[in-house]
């Protein structure tokens, strides 16, 4: 039995990372076919912000999707990928862990090692935006301001989604618990949105109550974006909104060495894909030097999800190796290797 992985190599520099990444688990796994998907028949189509059927299929077809990232042509696949792929990928885990040797520019990253859980399709990326004029024009305003020019977004928390998201960030927890007490905090604004984000603390707080053997906190969005940077051994799991997780995500990045060794994969009832925290690096597009450590843990979570444990822990000894001998890296963590150099002695360590 062949397991079938769809690739988007994605766009600007992404399809850098994405090459080497997709070749070194190529030669290190059994079993798994790895197709490229042929964005380029379909160009005008996805220019034209569809994403067309065979691509569609391809992906269904597919046991799994390995992502580079999105900025222009992408963005109806990723847009397919977040939202109706399985009826919607709801949950976003970003793990945020120091790999010894990475350069930080916390003093010392020894130990960060918690996870970001973030709801990936509402809040405020739901839409719709408008003119100002539209809410004040209303009979009765719905906001208190004076100025009718300029614009509004509306933030939505639709309950079911939230309800899947608590349900998935417990069982993640309840994986964690060997290793001793979880604690999962929700990181949202509910002083200011009792509504919204209130909804989402009680569905998240009640659904860990149910467990029993987990821990619950609340903090302000806020306040966790300074304890990330202050005390961020102190987390095992964050459960945030949208835009809150989309944020903290980067910060954690930021002090375990930068984006370009974040990973994510985005899960739904059924299926899941795999990206990387990062965007597409159009500033360094064409130079080779996209740092593929986020990309290679992405695709060790795609290979846990699908069943190749082993091959997953292989990968991140020779990433922690890699990283602890310090001798061959990327220019971001102060090297001058090319991403291709980099996977080369990332090889050699397996
Ligand atoms: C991410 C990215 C995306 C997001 C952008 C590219 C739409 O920042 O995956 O974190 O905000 O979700
Ligand atoms: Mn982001």
């Amino acid at each position: 039995m062949v397991t079938q992985v769809c690739v988007f190599r994605g766009d600007d520099a992404a399809p850098e990372a994405v090459d080497p990444v997709v070749e070194l688990l190529e030669e290190c796994t059994n079993g798994l076919e790895f197709v490229i998907a042929p964005v380029g028949e379909y160009a005008s189509a996805l220019d034209n912000g569809e994403l067309p059927d065979p691509l569609r299929e391809l992906i269904e077809d597919s046991e799994t999707v390995l992502f580079g990232a999105a900025s222009s042509r992408h963005t109806p696949v990723i847009g397919f990928l977040r939202y109706r792929y399985g009826g919607g990928t709801y949950a976003n885990v970003r793990p945020i862990k120091w790999i010894p040797g990475a350069k930080t520019p916390l003093k010392d990253p020894t130990g960060i090692d918690y996870v970001i859980i973030r709801e990936n399709l509402y809040g405020l990326y739901a839409g719709p935006e408008g003119d100002l004029s539209e809410l004040s024009n209303t009979e009765q305003r719905l906001i208190e301001t004076p100025h009718d020019k300029g614009k509004f977004a509306v933030r939505i928390m639709p309950e079911d989604p939230i309800q899947k998201l608590a349900a998935f960030a417990c069982e993640y927890a309840q994986q964690m618990i060997d290793s001793g007490p979880v604690t999962i905090t929700s990181a949202t604004k509910s002083n200011v949105l009792p509504e919204t984000d209130g909804l989402f603390d009680r569905v998240l707080e009640e659904e860990v109550n149910r467990k029993g053997n987990l821990e619950f906190e609340h903090l302000h969005a806020d306040d966790a974006a300074q304890r990330l940077v202050t005390n961020p051994t102190r987390f095992d799991i964050i459960v945030a909104p949208n835009f809150a997780g989309d944020i903290l995500s980067d910060l954690g990045a930021g002090t375990i060495g930068g984006l370009g060794l974040a990973p994510s994969g985005c899960y739904g009832d059924t299926v899941a894909y795999f990206e990387p925290v990062h965007g597409t690096a159009p500033d360094i597009a064409g130079q080779h030097k996209i740092n593929p450590t986020a990309m290679l843990l992405s695709a060790n979570m795609l290979l846990e999800y699908i069943g190749e444990d082993a091959i997953a822990r292989e990968l991140e000894q020779a990433v922690t190796q890699t990283y602890s001998s310090g001798e061959i890296l990327t220019v971001d963590q102060g090297g001058s290797a090319s991403t291709e150099e980099f996977i080369e002695a990332l090889a050699s360590n397996l």
